[in-house]
């Protein structure tokens, strides 16, 4: 399963990618505004030092929601950097986006998945990745995981290519279980992938360790 961190803030990317287990990163134009970047030069600039710090796949998300304009919107972020996928989202104009993406080679993330039907139409239309948001699934008490399920299950059935890439995950029980669904990608904070490594028999084991080993050596 590949880890991508979903954040704008370049200190958290740095973070998870000194881990050595970072495989790309997504950002979306909330977490762009969190951190202050503001103004198409600035995103664009900040794009590239995302991509410069990392090696893995870059999400751009375009802010068009027009056919025409999110194809100049997309092939513009497509050329600031060859880990740059562009991210469009789930509207009808978007699925004829992503076509055209499809075809001619560049990579996209359809986002704002939250239903199957959705995943099924974006898979048709040739997205390198789709985005179902299960924390947001969860907040509004619909079960997220149970819509990765769904679209495993569905694109097992035919072989589609499509990467699912699990978002809003919130915390290390969303990326347990869609490990154990089999989501080709979580992308969380970096307090859900940090929260992985954390156990207080952990902490409490090596405490002992520490005491022992300083008991024998003093
Ligand atoms: C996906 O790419 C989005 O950036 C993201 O995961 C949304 O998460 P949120 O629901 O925590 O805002």
């Amino acid at each position: 399963m590949k880890f991508f961190i979903d954040t704008a803030n370049l200190k958290d990317i740095k973070d998870a990618n000194d881990l050595g287990i970072l495989d790309g990163v997504t950002t979306n134009p909330s977490l762009m505004a969190k951190e202050g970047i503001t103004g198409v030069a600035n995103i664009i600039a900040h794009y590239i030092k995302i991509c410069e710090l990392v090696d893995g796949d870059v999400s751009a998300e375009v802010i068009s929601t027009d056919f025409e304009g999110m194809i100049a919107e997309g092939e513009k972020l497509a050329a600031l950097h060859p880990q740059i996928v562009v991210k469009i989202p789930m509207i009808k104009d978007g699925i004829k986006a992503i076509k055209y993406f499809s075809n001619k080679g560049i990579r996209t993330n359809c986002t704002l998945i939250f239903s199957a039907g959705q995943a099924l139409l974006a898979a048709k239309a040739g997205a390198t990745y789709v985005s179902p948001f299960i924390g947001r699934l969860d907040d509004i008490s619909t079960d997220g995981l149970a819509l990765i399920e769904e679209i495993r299950l569905i694109y097992d059935n035919y072989g589609y290519e499509t990467q699912i890439l699990a978002a809003s995950v919130r915390h290390v029980m969303h990326i347990l279980n869609c490990a154990k669904i089999g989501a080709d990608v979580i992308t969380g904070p970096l307090s859900a992938i940090e929260g992985l490594m954390k156990h207080p028999l952990t902490d409490s084991g090596l405490a002992t360790f520490l005491a022992d080993y300083q008991k024998g050596n003093n």
